[in-house]
């Protein structure tokens, strides 16, 4: 069975199901390239794994660190597929990667101090730090469209004698880049010169494509590896943003001891629902086939949206490495990266996500962000839309 034929995407139910600037948020017939959130159902073995769930008839609590089961799969997988030495005990299973984030920085910032933040990035590292009451100080990361590549060489200028955490994006959202050993190795210099910590977000390690490839920062070996805090999340690989699952995890006993002490999973008041638990072992322990199929689909995807993409004329795009989010340069356009996506909104119905200080940070001014996770049919659709939209435009 191909799980990623157009006939399955299920717009009746996205459009009940699927918010966060998705189907269920904007208006009838307008087609969301949002949120990096599939347009595909999940894995038939996490559906089954929930059925099977539910129907022992009992939702309980779950030990308050996690189950176990999650945290030797967990544990095994991430040695398996990218080298990590993590021991199950360290893995602490939380309600996302965002609430990984945000534990991570509670537990290891204090107001006055400062995190290096790249800046375009994800928003959470931000978020994450201003929670903790510290302060996120910008790198603006250049991208070299052509070699796609990001310029690390001023990082070190970020730093000052508050600074105490990086955070690391890695792939990187929005750009869509992996890292290379030597890339990964001249950010942990940094970070030994300066005693820093880093925030290690590898919620994306499994979306790669065949012409890249991903290198964990735990490459550098296990010794130097003591001063990072690492998040994974379920919801780009296995499509479970909404069952909120995600965990944070190290190799360091004392730094995991204050992960927990910061995450209030021993009062219960925080902690991963059981059966989001029990989905994220299925994802991990039976469902890599099916996102084996789900990064072939996406590599066609890719393929066919920058070709499609490089033809209309004022747009820069080039063709990411890792992720599902294509990062367009419309600064040829003149027009402010929001204004733009209103335009688009209002006059082809297709919605994206606008670059700028809110997603990204104020370097993804002029430059939109597009998810295409979904089928090839929405995808051509959607970009064709964008294409009259740009046409039409003075
Ligand atoms: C880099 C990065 N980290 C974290 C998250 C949040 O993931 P979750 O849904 O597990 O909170 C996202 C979601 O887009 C992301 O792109």
């Amino acid at each position: 069975m191909n799980y990623f034929d157009d006939s399955n995407v299920n717009l009746g139910v996205l459009k009940e199901r699927a918010f966060n600037y998705r189907w269920a948020e904007v208006d009838e017939g307008v087609i969301p390239l949002t949120a990096a959130d599939p347009d595909y159902p999940c894995a038939p073995q996490i559906q089954n794994a929930i059925i099977d769930y539910v129907r022992g008839g009992y939702f309980s609590y779950t030990p308050k660190l996690g189950l176990d089961e999650f945290k030797e799969v967990f544990s095994a997988t991430v040695r398996e597929r990218k080298g990590e030495p993590v021991p199950p005990e360290l893995v602490l299973p939380l309600d996302s990667a965002a609430r990984a984030m945000y534990v991570i920085a509670k537990a290891f910032l204090k107001p006055g101090d400062e995190m290096v933040v790249f800046d375009p990035c994800d928003y959470l590292f931000r978020e994450s730090c201003l929670a903790a009451g510290a302060t996120p100080v910008s790198y603006q990361a250049e991208l070299d469209m052509r070699h796609r590549t990001m310029d690390l060489s001023r990082l070190e200028d970020a730093i000052t004698p508050r600074t105490r955490m990086i955070g690391l994006c890695n792939p990187h959202n929005p750009y869509g880049l992996t890292y290379t050993k030597e890339e990964l190795d001249f950010i942990m210099r940094i970070c030994e010169k300066y005693d820093l910590l880093i925030m290690n977000d590898e919620i994306w390690s499994d979306i790669i494509y065949p012409d890249a490839c991903f290198k964990s920062i735990y490459c550098l070996g296990e010794d130097r590896c003591r001063r990072v805090l690492s998040v994974f999340g379920f919801s780009k690989t296995f499509g479970l943003a909404g069952l909120r699952i995600g965990c944070a995890y190290t190799t360091d006993p004392d730094k995991f001891e204050l992960l927990v002490k910061h995450s209030d999973v021993m009062s219960t008041a925080g902690g991963a629902a059981s059966i989001s638990q029990v989905a994220a072992i299925a994802a991990m322990r039976d469902s890599y086939p099916w996102a084996e199929e789900f990064v072939r689909h996406l590599t066609e995807n890719r393929n066919c949206a920058v070709d499609q993409l490089s033809h209309i004329s004022r747009l820069h795009v080039y063709r990411p490495k890792a992720t599902y989010l294509l990062y367009v340069d419309i600064r040829d356009l003149g027009m402010a990266s929001a204004d733009f996506a209103e335009y688009l909104k209002k006059e082809v119905n297709l919605a994206v996500i606008p670059g700028g200080h809110q997603f990204f940070g104020d370097m993804s001014e002029g430059y939109v962000r597009i998810c295409i996770a979904t089928s090839a049919a929405i995808l051509h659709e959607g970009l064709n839309r964008l294409r009259v939209g740009i046409e039409r435009l003075p």
